[in-house]
């Protein structure tokens, strides 16, 4: 293999691994390799049956030369494809875009193909070093990236050949190791099978099962080495997609509507290898690779971000309480479930309507009989101070007479719905009925839908949007009229998509959009949805927009948030709401949570309760339930079940200036804000596949039951000191699993030592809230030190953080003091005061306290949980000093 070299190549000492074995046989589709375990058939995968011969080769590089970012080359094909559409010449751009992020593209030489329409960094210039290494394979073609200092190999495409058809593209590469994450969005664990597991991103309407091909589509990946450094790899492409772990892709799987093609097979798509590795096929468009080396997993993560963008800042009121049910058929019955909720002391900051808001289930429109009252209603929550939020679906029912329905009327002149092959608009059916849809990525459609907001925002004064079947979901294949039969609707080789065709439960792939075929855009339509709504929330409201989306793509976090869809209400939903939320939180969308006490089918009060109190650390969270279940509100319940609930509610409501805090890191710095432990931990291996607890932010530990019939539950407590947050017991952990009382009543929270989280006084509602008194607790690590921060503004208005609208505060403890320092003053928190500090971990008991130098005289201290308790009444917005000796 002759290699380019760069001056920055991997070291001397680089050992790739061995080539694959190829098998002799070329194009035979003949029998199975003799290594299939049995386990590969039992999983319903078995060995491909195609094989490419000894050696083969694809492309080759030549004329490598240097450019102002990198490097280029160019790549001839030197072997037959045996695929319709081969690329013969294709461009090689390697940009060393940081010295943590390479980028590379390789695109067809002579003619534009599809891209992805999401604006990215362009930089100028090459980092002048890097983190990474590289070596090029002229022939066949092949990259390798490596970390500069020991060499490890990150990426390597030499494994298996590249190919580069109009409707098939596919590169492989080994994976340094079994631990990768990321590839939304499915039902998984936090780390994926790597034992020859396919996964399919096409978006799709689908309750979360395993290996189906869920709403979203985020197509990065997180690596963990074996020394706990990480790195990342993001495909830029929106094609429908799938890759296999386990296999370098040797093998080639290929739909059956063109198994007679030479050198085609109909059998799924992994061959057997030992070694960890990943292949990746796409249907269309360019192979546009970022690889982020980290060298931590959270400097992967803000890496991948700042490329797809740092989140959104939620209102305030968005981190609060939020109900909705489908089947709240009135305003009568809306309004008296807030009055339960009030009259049952339940905290509520936000109700929510499905369906049943709406005239004959049409977008923008109200019925006339139960929400004949509707903007009354929703006037008198914003009285007590609530907000408000209804359902939005994609499609635009299309079936009324000219003049009945203005969102069709005014689209169809404006010419903003997606079209078929006659070029008239495409008719799907959803819950209207007939519908068109709508297409995001004309610019004429955003101000057609930003009318349409207004109008309706004018009659109704929504606080938000919930968009829904944005995937597009279509309850009739295709179209009313079919699909045509084209390359586009069978292209040669279909990822393992549920429903088999592209079309299944969506539009017409061949269906015409203002940027190119629905088959290249088809999963970005909810981000293009999300992004039109934005912006007219914005603009209609003027303040910060709030959307939650069950479609999305890489850079969705930057607009809205996301529910999980229809989780089940049952045991094992629960436990997967867990990965989900923080898979979502490495995805950049911060802002997610699953329903609470699940969607579809009835809960039980025990598993209420315990998705209650987990569902109070979903960064998003909402109680939402299908029609004709069992009613699952918090008042629904026995009066054990809602104290548990209440309790769970206040400590969500105690946490929030914590929480918002976070969000804030997530916004200006591309943190997360729920998150694993091994973004934390990484060096400790134990932590890595932990996905039954999670993290808000570095410190604090949230450690739910998740099973029927428990009151203890077991932990993994990373090596430390970790207090309970209701300060009755400290673990010192050398890191070890630890089992953990968990009566129904209980959520078990820990704080670890050296954190300082500011906490507030619950209420009814964040309106009241907000104006409480704060309280700080105070973590301190085993030689008294600990740290934390506030960033506090007045939780709604557009970009207080860009225009310096706000207040930070720096909160430090050593030496036996807490002191606060004011980083940024605004008036937003005139008024609030300080009541309370409450430091873990006082090791002997303190004779005198001083608040600002005056005496504390009503401190307590218990020497056996070395809890020091300190009441005070000091202004937030001014600096000060608590002191202990
Ligand atoms: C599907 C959504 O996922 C669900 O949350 C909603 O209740 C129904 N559509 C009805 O609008």
């Amino acid at each position: 293999m002759f290699l380019f070299t760069f001056h920055f190549l991997c070291p001397k000492q680089l050992r790739l691994p061995a080539p694959p074995r190829w098998s002799p046989d070329f194009p035979g589709c003949g029998r199975p390799g003799r290594v299939l375990p049995r386990l590969l058939a039992q999983r319903g995968l078995g060995p491909p049956w195609c094989f490419f011969p000894r050696g083969y080769r694809s492309y080759r590089a030549e004329n490598l030369t240097a450019t102002e970012s990198g490097f280029s080359a160019r790549l001839h094909r030197v072997a037959a494809a045996f695929l319709p559409g081969a690329v013969d010449e294709l461009r090689l751009e390697l940009a060393l875009e940081t010295p943590a992020r390479l980028r590379f593209t390789l695109r067809d030489a002579a003619r534009p193909r599809y891209e992805v329409p999401l604006a990215t960094p362009r930089v100028r210039g090459r980092a002048p070093s890097t983190l990474y290494g590289l070596q090029l394979s002229q022939d066949p073609f092949g990259l390798v990236v490596c970390r500069q200092r020991g060499g490890r190999v990150l990426l390597n495409t030499t494994v298996a050949p590249l190919f580069f058809t109009d409707q098939f593209l596919q590169i492989s590469t080994s994976l340094p190791s079994h631990f990768i994450s990321g590839l939304g969005e499915h039902l998984t664990p936090l780390f994926l099978d790597t034992a020859w597991t396919r996964v399919t991103l096409w978006n799709r309407d689908m309750a979360p099962a395993p290996h189906i091909n869920l709403y979203g589509s985020h197509p990065f990946y997180l690596v963990m080495e074996d020394d706990g450094s990480a790195h990342g790899v993001f495909l830029l492409n929106s094609n429908a997609m799938g890759e296999s772990r386990g296999a370098p892709g040797v093998g080639l799987a290929l739909s059956s509507s063109s198994a007679s093609s030479p050198g085609t097979c109909a059998s799924p798509d992994v061959l057997l290898q030992p070694s960890p590795a990943l292949t990746w096929r796409t249907t269309g468009g360019i192979l546009d690779f970022y690889i982020f080396l980290g060298p931590d997993p959270k400097s992967v993560v803000r890496q991948y971000l700042d490329v797809v963008g740092f989140p959104f800042m939620p209102p305030y009121w968005g981190l609060g309480f939020h109900l909705c049910r489908w089947g709240y058929s009135s305003t009568d019955i809306t309004r008296q479930v807030v009055a339960n909720m009030t009259a049952a002391r339940f905290p509520l900051d936000v109700q929510w309507n499905d369906l049943d808001y709406a005239d004959a289930k049409r977008d923008f429109t109200f019925n006339k009989k139960g929400f004949r009252d509707y903007p009354e209603m929703v006037r008198e929550f914003h009285d007590r101070g609530l907000r408000y939020i209804m359902i939005v679906d994609a499609g635009i029912s299309s079936s009324g007479p000219p003049g009945t329905y203005k969102p069709y009327d005014e689209g169809l002149k404006r010419g903003v719905f997606i079209r078929n092959a006659t070029g008239q608009p495409l008719i799907g059916k959803v819950w209207p009925g007939p519908t068109s849809f709508p297409d995001f990525t004309n610019p004429e459609t955003h101000e057609w839908w930003h009318d349409m907001v207004k109008d309706f925002h004018d009659q109704v004064p929504f606080d938000g949007m919930w968009l829904d079947m944005n995937e597009p979901s279509n309850f009739v294949e295709g179209s009313q009229d079919g699909c045509p039969n084209n390359n586009l609707e069978h292209p040669p080789y279909v990822p393992g998509v549920f429903g088999g065709r592209l079309q299944a439960g969506t539009i017409c792939a061949s269906s015409q959009q203002y940027l190119s075929s629905h088959y290249n855009l088809h999963s970005l339509y909810g981000l293009t949805e999300a992004i039109a709504s934005h912006n007219a929330l914005l603009r209609v409201r003027g303040k910060r927009p709030f959307i939650i989306s069950r479609s999305t793509f890489a850079g969705h976090g930057r607009y809205a948030g996301h529910w999980t869809g229809d989780v089940g209400s049952d045991w094992e939903q629960l436990y997967y709401s867990i990965p989900e939320v923080l898979l979502f939180n490495l995805f950049g969308v911060p802002l997610v949570g699953a329903d609470i006490c699940g969607f579809l089918g009835n809960t039980s009060e025990e598993l209420c309760v315990r998705w209650t109190q987990l569902g109070a650390f979903y960064p998003f969270m909402r109680n939402h339930n299908d029609h004709g279940t069992r009613p699952q509100e918090p008042f629904a319940f026995s009066p054990p079940a809602q104290a548990a609930m209440r309790n769970a509610l206040r400590l969500r409501y105690s946490l929030l200036p914590f929480l918002y805090t976070l969000f804030h890191r997530a916004h200006s710095a591309g943190q997360t804000v729920a998150r694993p432990l091994f973004l934390e931990f990484p060096t400790d291996p134990n932590t890595w596949a932990v996905d039954r607890q999670l993290l808000w932010g570095g410190g604090l530990l949230i450690t739910p039951v998740l099973e029927p019939g428990q009151t203890k539950v077991s932990g993994y407590f990373p090596a430390g000191t970790w207090y309970s947050l209701a300060g009755d017991s400290t673990i010192h952990s050398k890191g070890q699993w630890i089992l953990l009382p968990a009566p129904l009543d209980t959520i078990n929270v820990h704080v670890r030592a050296g954190h300082i989280l500011p906490l507030q006084e619950p209420a009814f509602s964040t309106a009241q809230s907000r104006g409480k008194g704060m309280a700080l607790v105070v973590a301190l690590s085993l030689d008294g030190f600990a740290r934390g921060e506030l960033f506090w503004d007045d939780g709604e208005s557009w970009e207080t953080f860009e225009r310096g609208d706000y207040t930070e505060i720096l909160f430090l403890a050593s030496n036996d003091a807490v002191l606060s320092q004011l980083l940024r003053a605004s008036a937003h928190l005139d008024g609030v005061l300080l009541e309370a500090v409450t430091v873990l971990g006082v090791t002997s008991p303190p004779r005198r306290v001083l608040a600002n130098g005056a005496i504390v005289s009503d401190f307590s201290y218990r020497s056996d949980t070395q809890v020091l308790s300190v009441p005070v009444s000091l202004p937030m917005w001014e600096q000060f000093v608590i002191s202990w000796s």
